[in-house]
């Protein structure tokens, strides 16, 4: 087995060589990857209309552009100016609405997709539901625990619609490998999850604090703080990566930087989940710093280390623009339980590896950089063997070609049409969700908080969540 301190082509070719298998993971993504999506988009799209066109929504609107298999018919802002720059970016004419009950009552809307702020998800997700609407909300799913238990209650009265939280990682190729590789147990028993989002200088307060409503994340009125906007897509990945839900969480935050305009969120915050079994996540948001020391730091803010006997691998979805996911495999040296994959064997992972030493990154290839000895002219491979060169340099990493926002819209379309259930379904939003309420509890509460204590909160306030008005700020 080479050790890769200095790859020679010769050893690349080797490395290419190895363990080339097509992915069972993409299988997936493939049924709605473009090309079929296409297919169906000539004879057929989903009608969609978008309740919340700040940020977020208007993110979306630049992939779902590009996206054909849903056709947007109608856009709701309370916001005037929000709406009409979401239909220049969207570009189908839509109708506009102020009001979301009435793009709720617009017949020419089949499915909606909802980028309101964290307060509002549940009374706008039950309103779309009772319309009929198939329905996409964005992450954290829900905000309070009597909404956890209405919406758990609600959605199977709602079985046909599709309902899916936008947590894209679960449609990104590589933590689908990543996943296949722990079932696999390439890495080992996996033991712990270490995950981060640092940022400098972090959410920037907007004039006039609480009343300008694009500050909604700074105060807990109205949002889960950095808990709900960033940890919850790290705390599905360990859910997924886990299968589990944890058993408790312990936490510190603490506002010591950012005291500005009443802001009483916290700007940084650490997290211990423990999952069955004493395995962990951890989990930091920091505010003064955007160092991330994964994937050879080649990118700031965020990343994900899922650590097990046999390996690990660091992974990070990217910024959905100008980044794609990235993910670097580390074998261990020596592994304690499980042995880990050798050179020349094939897993159902989905992805290509190239195996080396320990403790250097491998890039988790996805099958389009495998080189084709016979079909690949010679700049093509020439131009393979550099890029794999420079991935075991850390120089250069490899990237999934279809965005996880692009996937996860497509797939929901996809579903909405065929009657197919989401990979983040309500069950996965509701784990997060409930994960996100319990870990800003035990910050709070300075103490472990063990799941089934949502059983116990809320549940005398599940009435008013099935009547709560989703009410903008002022
Ligand atoms: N999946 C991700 O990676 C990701 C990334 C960013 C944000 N988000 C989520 O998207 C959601 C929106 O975040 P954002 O950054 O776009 O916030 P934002 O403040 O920029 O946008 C929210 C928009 O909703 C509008 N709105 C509020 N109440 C409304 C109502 N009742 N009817 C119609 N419009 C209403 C506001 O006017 C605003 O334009 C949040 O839940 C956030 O967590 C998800």
């Amino acid at each position: 087995m080479a050790q890769n301190d200095d790859l020679t082509r010769r050893g690349v070719m080797k490395l290419a060589g190895a363990a080339g298998i097509t992915a069972a993971a993409l299988t997936t993504a493939a049924k709605v990857g473009p090309g079929i999506v296409k297919a169906h988009a000539q004879s057929n799209q989903i009608k969609y209309g978008m309740i919340g066109t700040g940020s977020r929504g208007t993110y979306l609107l630049s992939r779902l552009a590009k996206i054909d298999n849903g056709h947007c018919t109608a856009l709701c802002d309370v916001d005037q100016n929000s709406v009409d720059k979401a239909a220049t970016v969207i570009g189908t004419n839509p109708k506009k609405y102020s009001d979301y009950r009435e793009l709720l009552a617009d017949r020419n809307v089949d499915a909606v997709l909802i980028a309101v702020p964290l307060y509002e998800h549940f009374p706008v997700t039950r309103d779309s539901l009772q319309a009929g609407k198939h329905t996409f909300c964005e992450k954290s799913l829900v905000f309070a625990p009597e909404e956890v238990h209405a919406l758990r209650g609600l959605a199977p009265q709602h079985g046909k619609q599709v309902l899916q939280v936008g947590l894209q990682r679960r449609y990104s190729q590589y933590f689908q490998a990543t996943k296949q590789m722990v079932e696999n147990g390439i890495l080992g028993d996996v033991t712990h999850i270490h995950a981060m989002w640092h940022r400098n200088p972090g959410w920037v307060m907007k004039p006039a604090g609480k009343s300008n409503p694009k500050n909604w994340r700074l105060f807990r009125e109205y949002s889960g703080g950095l808990t709900a906007e960033l940890a919850s897509h790290q705390i599905d990945v360990a859910d997924w990566m886990f299968g589990a839900q944890p058993e408790f969480v312990m936490g510190l935050g603490g506002l010591d930087t950012w005291k500005d305009d009443g802001r009483d969120i916290f700007d940084n915050i650490q997290l211990i989940f423990q999952y069955p079994g004493g395995r962990k996540m951890t989990f930091s948001a920091i505010s003064t710093n955007n160092h991330c020391p994964f994937l050879c730091s080649s990118r700031p803010e965020f990343g994900i280390c899922i650590m097990g006997t046999a390996g690990a691998v660091e992974i990070n979805v990217g910024d959905g623009q100008d980044t794609l996911p990235t993910a670097l495999w580390y074998r261990e040296a020596r592994p304690t339980k499980i042995s880990p994959a050798t050179e020349k064997t094939e897993t159902e992972a989905g992805a290509t590896y190239a195996l080396a030493g320990p403790e250097k990154g491998i890039p988790i290839r996805m099958p389009q950089y495998e080189i084709d000895k016979q079909k690949d002219s010679f700049i093509t491979r020439e131009l393979k063997y550099a890029r794999l060169w420079l991935y075991q340099k850390g120089v250069m990493v490899p990237e999934e070609d279809v965005n996880p926002v692009d996937t996860e819209l497509q797939s929901f379309f996809h579903d909405s049409m065929t009657g197919g259930h989401p990979k983040a379904d309500v069950e996965v939003g509701l784990a997060d969700s409930t994960a996100v309420i319990l870990a800003n509890v035990a910050m709070d509460e300075n103490r472990r908080v063990y799941f089934n204590e949502i059983q116990n909160l809320g549940n005398d306030k599940i009435d008013q969540a099935l009547k709560k008005e989703a009410k903008p700020m002022a």
